[in-house]
């Protein structure tokens, strides 16, 4: 038996996705609210609660202004409405500028919220933080490669592991954070080649965005993967359906209907 089927009766634990680790692909999606994490309980191992909701949610053009009001709130939600899934919140743009803030909006997290999981955007330079939090019994989920939280430092989203130097850039992350206790990592926007290398480099699993096929598991936005959030559509996002089509549709049904009184029927009347 898989451990997916396995669980599906139990909830996943930090444990069970350290096994995954090169036996089964781990899936993880974004969810931002009760509703949504409702319907993917059953189905996946992993949820984040992603700074994204700040642009896909809110409307903003990036995630620099996410904060920990909104991810506490939001992963409230999430937990309302899943209990099986790994439940990660995404530490915000500013809530991890030093080793006391971190810990302090991280335990934050853990006391109004019951995520099991933090997730942190940054490699070598970052480990310091990522050990403060997991010395103190507070999970991490590390993130490498495209951070959207460097995008006005980086001067924009920027494709990583393009060369040799790069991919060897991104391995001494990952082991920097495996070294300080990160239980998985994320690794975004990287070529199929160095998702690769770094998935083989360390010992606990990578989730790939955007990174190929090699990554121990793959995480995708909500939004992205059923075909809400128009704006945009990366490269890497395959849509699952086109939800927004599916809600015009239905949207301009309804409308039609009342316009022309052909709604509410007797069948919907008290
Ligand atoms: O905020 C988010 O949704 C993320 C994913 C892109 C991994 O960090």
């Amino acid at each position: 038996m898989s451990i997916h089927t396995d669980r599906v009766a139990k909830k996943v634990t930090l444990t069970t996705i350290r096994k995954m680790k090169g036996r089964e692909p781990i899936t993880m999606i974004t969810a931002y609210d009760s509703l949504f994490a409702k319907l993917f309980n059953e189905s996946v191992d992993m949820i984040l609660v992603g700074d994204s909701l700040n642009m896909s949610f809110l409307g903003r053009d990036d995630t620099l202004s996410a904060n920990m009001e909104q991810m506490i709130y939001h992963t409230k939600a999430v937990c309302n409405g899943a209990d099986l899934p790994l439940i990660v919140l995404d530490m915000p743009f500013g809530s991890y500028i030093n080793e006391n803030e971190a810990l302090k909006n991280a335990t934050r997290a853990y006391r109004e919220t019951n995520a099991q999981a933090v997730k942190i955007e940054g490699g070598k330079s970052r480990a310091n933080i990522v050990k403060a939090l997991t010395s103190n019994s507070i999970a991490v989920l590390g993130h490498i490669g495209l951070m959207p939280q460097f995008l006005r430092s980086d001067g924009g989203y920027k494709i990583r592991g393009k060369t040799q130097e790069d991919i060897d850039t991104l391995i001494e992350d990952a082991k920097a954070l495996e070294e300080a206790g990160a239980f998985a990592i994320v690794v975004e926007g990287v070529k199929e080649e160095a998702g690769k290398a770094i998935t083989e480099a360390v010992n606990i699993p990578t989730i790939g965005i955007g990174a190929g096929k090699y990554t121990d598991g793959q995480v995708l936005v909500w939004s992205d993967a059923f075909g809400f959030f128009e704006d945009f559509k990366p490269k890497f996002v395959k849509q699952y359906c086109n939800g927004a089509e599916l809600i015009r549709n239905a949207l301009s049904q309804y409308v039609d209907e009342v316009k022309n009184r052909k709604f509410p029927t007797k069948e919907f009347t008290y």
